[in-house]
């Protein structure tokens, strides 16, 4: 099969090389992917918003099979104008996609469904937004554009005071665009947070091993929110019981409620969980495959990816076996230091020999037969142990074999896991 995957990040360099070992994979391209990749896909210079432009090379060049990785295409239609040009895709269509592309839409499914997720209200008039704010407790409150924003839209205001400036600073100022003209207000959750992503073909749905982002920039969980500085798989807050408890309460209910509201789900569901005490709840679904979760997914995946995706496709996911191993992958981002504010790119990125960690590149291009940085995600170092202690150690020194200019790297992921590990003893 030819394969084509959408997206240029460290996310769509594990999904091709996971989809490299299926047997069924003849040839592989990146729409547009990045340097770090060219080695086993072929980059084709099409923007991964630009459908028309995705449709025309599928057609041209007869691709069996496009994955459409990264959210804003899914929101903008890619997977309903390929079907429409005769091409199967992985990944969910336009009105399915919106249980990201919209929060307040989500919330309302939730809602309609009595999935657990945070009490919220939501609001397309400011002056509405803030009267709400004004009738609520003094303390933390959760303020959310309802559009994509690039995982920075979401504002957890110390107070009554700071919600409102955050709702202005979204509705009145225009900070996320037109993705701040709704907004969604909810209440403070707490208890350690779960990313579980889930294989689903609108009716049955199998959840991947689960995992755990590291959002803030800096070690210490300091710094800004970014895309995402690293993540451990399993999450060892996860027990067998808590994930019974999501299949029953979020995630069959979820993949139910959207085909039952005519929109049946295809794809990768991204359930972002929170622990609570008063159990598992959704802060937000994503669309797709989450980045990096996906780059501690997939190692311990040991199915072939693209016979799942394919079952997920044509409707039968309950007829395949989706096997992960029992070991355990941590992946460290390296990042430019700066990230995600100004950044400086362009610095050589060298791996020494005898690094036995997979690098998944993001921010990376080819230029004149060097590898250079030219992103503020640069690359992931992912290894895959038997225990996680030793996954996050062995990261840690494939760490020290890659080298780039201003390289940064926050020094404790996975520490809370194992923290956790050791609490669970
Ligand atoms: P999101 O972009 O929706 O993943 O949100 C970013 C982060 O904000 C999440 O990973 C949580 O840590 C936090 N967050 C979102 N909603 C809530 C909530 N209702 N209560 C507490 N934290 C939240
Ligand atoms: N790492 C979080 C996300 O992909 O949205």
């Amino acid at each position: 099969m030819k394969i084509a995957v959408v997206g240029s990040g460290g996310r769509e360099h594990a999904i091709i090389k996971a989809l490299a070992k299926s047997p069924l994979a003849e040839k592989i391209y990146a729409l547009p992917g990045n340097g770090g990749m060219s080695d086993i896909a072929e980059c084709v210079a099409v923007g991964a918003k630009d459908i028309p432009a995705i449709v025309r090379f599928a057609v041209d060049n007869a691709v069996d099979y496009v994955v459409v990785a990264p959210d804003d295409p899914l929101v903008l239609g890619a997977v309903d104008a390929l079907e429409e040009a005769g091409v199967p895709c992985f990944g969910p269509r336009a009105n399915a996609a919106v249980i990201e592309g919209s929060k307040a839409f989500a919330k309302g499914l939730m809602a309609r469904h009595g999935i657990p997720t945070a009490h919220y209200a939501d609001f397309s008039d400011e002056k509405a937004a803030l009267g709400y704010i004004d009738g609520l407790k003094e303390g933390k409150i959760v303020v959310k554009a309802d559009g994509l924003a690039l995982g920075k839209g979401v504002i957890i205001a110390e107070n009554k005071a700071e919600a409102a400036a955050a709702v202005r600073s979204m509705m009145s100022e225009g900070k996320f665009g037109a993705s701040g003209n709704t907004v969604v207000i909810e209440e403070f959750l707490t208890g350690p947070e779960v990313s579980v992503l889930a294989f689903t073909d609108g009716e049955t749905v199998v959840p991947m091993v689960s995992s755990m982002d590291h959002k803030r920039a800096l070690t210490g969980d300091l710094g800004l929110n970014t895309g995402g500085m690293g993540t451990v798989a399993p999450n060892p807050c996860y027990t067998d019981e808590i994930a019974a408890e999501c299949m029953e309460k979020i995630f069959l209910p979820t993949v139910r409620a959207m085909k039952e509201e005519g929109r049946p789900f295809k794809g990768c569901l991204y359930f972002g969980l929170m622990l609570t005490p008063d159990g598992p709840k959704v802060i937000e679904y994503n669309c797709r495959f989450g980045d990096p979760e996906t780059q501690v997914v997939l190692p311990l995946l040991e199915s072939d990816l693209l016979e799942v995706m394919l079952a997920c496709t044509e409707g039968r996911l309950k007829d395949v076996e989706v096997r992960f191993s029992r070991g355990s992958a941590c992946c460290v981002i390296m990042a430019s230091e700066g990230y995600p504010a100004a950044y400086g790119t362009g610095y050589e990125i060298v791996v020494d020999e005898g690094c036995d960690c997979e690098i998944y590149y993001a921010g990376a291009k080819l230029s004149e037969g060097k590898l250079l940085t030219s992103g503020g995600r640069v690359l992931g170092v992912t290894a895959v142990a038997d225990t996680l202690e030793k996954a996050v150690e062995k990261a840690y020194d494939g760490v020290k074999k890659v080298h780039f200019g201003n390289a940064y790297y926050r020094l404790d992921i996975g520490a809370r896991a194992l923290a956790a590990e050791k609490n669970a003893e």
